[in-house]
């Protein structure tokens, strides 16, 4: 993407913006090569969230699942972050502060070198026990079953845990981590500027973050090849690919930071 020129009075805002949010999608991603949700190509284009995303399919059919997530885990893991990951991670030198909430469970923001982060759908990194909360990672819950989620036998109460393994990821009707919402949604009540990228803006309560954010009088800068639900709030729209788009607004604010006055 080109060098990206701002208007006067957007560039204003972007020079005084003191609290920054961004909140990233599965599109940040694609160009890593993991794919999206929705639209063509999407996850789930041919699959349907509730026989894969559910607890009820969990116990259903705990193989399939698990299988499902163990590949996912490997595509995840084998992927690097990529041009739009590490802009985003420069944020946190960009702003005095800076959070960056993201519904993506891939782990390539944190190797990006982001820190000040939520990842509001949990992890495909590390797996969990359903019954007692243990926790361990997932390469090695992978190793020890790749068929069928392991089983926990923490030790204690008599004949020990007898709760599985699943991936530490929130599934369709089950609650978001509670401070890692918390956290997010103070945030997008105090910003002073919104990124949105890479995220349909579909799923709640990731995407309230956008309403809450523009009810307290946020800039929002959304980069999406795609219009959402929100683009027309947006006070700049970046019909972009992350990877372009994302380095060239960074540069952008980086420039119009580094001016006085
Ligand atoms: P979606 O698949 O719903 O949306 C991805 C968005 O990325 C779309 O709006 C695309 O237009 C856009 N996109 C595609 N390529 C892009 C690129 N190169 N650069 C920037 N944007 C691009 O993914 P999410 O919004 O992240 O939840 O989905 C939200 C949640 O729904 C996910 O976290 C997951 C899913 O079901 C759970 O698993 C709980």
């Amino acid at each position: 993407m080109e060098e990206l020129r701002l208007d006067a009075e957007l560039a204003a805002r972007l020079r005084r913006a003191t609290r920054a949010v961004a909140l990233a999608g599965a599109g940040v991603s694609k160009e890593s090569g993991l794919g999206t949700f929705r639209g063509a190509g999407g996850l789930w284009e041919d699959r349907r969230p509730e026989e894969l995303a559910t607890p009820e399919a969990f116990y259903r059919t705990p193989g399939k699942v698990w299988r499902w997530y163990a590949a996912r885990y490997a595509t995840a893991a084998a992927a690097a972050p990529n041009s739009a990951h590490h802009a985003l991670a420069r944020w946190e030198s960009l702003f005095p502060s800076f959070l960056l909430v993201t519904q993506n469970v891939d782990d390539l923001h944190q190797r990006a070198g982001s820190r000040r982060l939520v990842a509001l759908h949990g992890t495909l990194a590390e797996a969990v026990c359903d019954t007692c909360g243990r926790r361990r990672p997932m390469g090695e819950a992978v190793a020890a079953s790749p068929a069928e989620p392991p089983a926990c036998g923490v030790p204690g109460g008599g004949t020990g845990c007898r709760g599985r393994f699943r991936p530490a990821v929130v599934w369709f009707g089950e609650n978001l981590p509670a401070a890692a919402l918390e956290t997010a949604s103070r945030a997008a009540a105090a910003c002073d500027l919104l990124l949105v990228a890479g995220t349909s803006a579909l799923v709640y309560p990731a995407a309230g973050l956008i309403e809450t954010a523009l009810r307290a009088g946020a800039c929002v800068v959304e980069i999406n090849p795609e219009p959402t639900p929100f683009s027309r709030f947006a006070h700049l729209r970046l019909a972009a690919p992350a990877g372009a788009a994302l380095p060239a607004l960074t540069e952008a604010i980086a420039s119009c930071r580094s001016m006085t006055g």
